[in-house]
């Protein structure tokens, strides 16, 4: 596990960049696996303004999201689904036939979506107050892949900002990647800010190996890039 420690969530999307650019430099029919929430959003206007200022195509690249909201509609404001054309597709020459966010609330639908994620060069994580990754919560069996999962409080309470402040209106489930299907990728990059994230990310780079803290899994990957800011890595030895 390579860990970088950045002084500002400014510098931090810039180096994050630098990661996903090479894969894209070196592969330009590259498969990224893609998250939301805030963590990326200074990484994928990186992406955006370097699609304009220089022309990186991602015509024949291929995106397939983490997760969504079950109960949600696509076209809902707070869907992943359109978080990703705000904050990324709708910037990039990206075939919008070519990006995938799963969507339903069946096994069927986790099943279906699962058989369709291959071949992830690289997959993009944040990581929850928790320790969840995609929405794996804490005690989400290691091997799982994609599924529906019921969201925990903290997982809510951390996303209610998003929804007028209000829990009640946070979905209650959601369907996510299995933590066997983000190890399957090739490579990973995950990215954290904030003195929120510091528990989170001592458990995962210095503490057990453990289900209680999903990305803690990490650990046993080949090829991790975890870029943090200095609020992040503030409780690291
Ligand atoms: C998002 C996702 C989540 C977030 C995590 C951190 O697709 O899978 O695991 O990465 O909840 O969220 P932020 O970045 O909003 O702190």
């Amino acid at each position: 596990m390579e860990v970088l420690i950045c002084d500002t969530y400014d510098d931090l999307s810039k180096a994050a960049f630098k990661v996903m650019k090479k894969v894209i430099d070196e592969k330009p029919a590259a498969v990224l696996g893609l998250a939301t929430g805030s963590s990326p959003v200074g990484l994928y206007q990186e992406m955006v303004k370097d699609h304009k200022e220089n022309g990186t195509s991602y015509k024949d690249v291929k995106t397939y999201n983490l997760d969504e909201y079950v109960g949600l509609d696509r076209n809902d404001p707070q869907s992943y689904w359109t978080f990703m054309n705000e904050n990324l597709f709708s910037g990039i020459d990206i075939d919008p036939a070519n990006t995938h966010v799963p969507y339903g609330d069946t096994a069927e639908d986790a099943k279906a979506y699962d058989d369709e994620v291959k071949g992830v060069d690289i997959q993009l994580l944040g990581i929850g107050n928790n320790g969840h990754i995609g929405f794996n919560e804490p005690g989400t069996p290691f091997d799982a892949r994609t599924h529906i999962v019921e969201l925990t409080e903290s997982t809510r309470e951390a996303n209610k900002r998003f929804f007028d402040n209000d829990i009640t209106k946070v979905p209650t489930h959601a369907i996510s990647q299995g933590i066997g299907t983000v190890m399957d990728a090739d490579s990973i990059l995950l990215i954290a800010n904030g003195a929120g994230k510091a528990d989170a990310v001592k458990a995962m780079i210095e503490g057990e190996v453990t289900e209680e803290c999903p990305a803690s899994i990490l650990q046993k990957h080949p090829k991790v890039t975890v870029i943090l800011d200095k609020e992040a890595a503030s409780k690291l030895t």
